[in-house]
């Protein structure tokens, strides 16, 4: 009985979690967890535990006697968490550049390519954390990548919040991979540092965040 309890929260948890990572419940929405129990013909009890799991990892928020939001980011945790993403990436560049697989950044750049005039969503979405991982995979340290693993979720969130600068991004990667086959790691540094910036603003935008700025 409890196994089979324990999968019904697992899979909803997965569901929920996935529909935040992929915006399809936005930021600040509120959940509403008697729809999604209704929907999936199941108790509350595993809507439940999946949120409260999901507030556990910071992805929801639990305000008492009224329910369940998508968590909001105030414009300092974007800074703080791009900062962290900042570090782990220029860090493995800067002390494992010659690591970096070269062949999987020429699949990467083939693939690119290949979806240069008809960029959509899912593919960019795919090679943009494969680009990013690479760097990280580079340091061939498990403890390291384990980090970094930690904020995956939220990299994956911002992905999917700045959805309108997808075609600057994806110039942006082609520079990046370019200069790693060509072994320019200042000028890569560089190009992700950029990046990262970019990144920052466009999440702040599609935010809300900087408008008086
Ligand atoms: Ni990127």
């Amino acid at each position: 009985m409890s196994i089979n309890k324990n999968s019904i929260t697992y899979q909803v948890y997965n569901m929920l979690k996935e529909k935040i990572l992929k915006q399809e419940l936005k930021i600040g929405e509120k959940i509403n967890s008697r729809k999604i129990a209704e929907d999936n013909e199941i108790s509350a009890m595993p809507v439940r535990d999946s949120l409260l799991k999901l507030t556990n990892e910071g992805l929801v928020i639990n305000k008492p006697r009224v329910g369940f939001y998508v968590r909001d980011f105030t414009e300092e945790e974007i800074d703080n968490i791009i900062e962290v993403r900042k570090m782990y990436e220029t860090y493995c560049l800067d002390n494992h550049f010659n690591n970096i697989d070269k062949n999987k950044a020429k699949n990467l750049k083939k693939k690119m390519d290949l979806i240069e005039n008809d960029l959509n969503r899912k593919e960019f979405d795919k090679i943009d954390t494969e680009l990013h991982y690479t760097f990280i995979k580079a340091s061939e340290n498990n403890f390291l990548i384990e980090k970094y693993d930690q904020i995956k979720d939220l990299v994956i969130l911002f992905q999917h919040i700045h959805l309108t600068r997808m075609e600057k991004s994806h110039q942006e990667h082609q520079k990046i991979v370019s200069n790693i086959l060509n072994g320019n790691k200042k000028k890569v540094i560089g190009l992700v540092k950029e990046h990262l910036l970019d990144v920052n603003e466009g999440i702040k935008k599609s935010l809300g965040k900087n408008q008086n700025k």
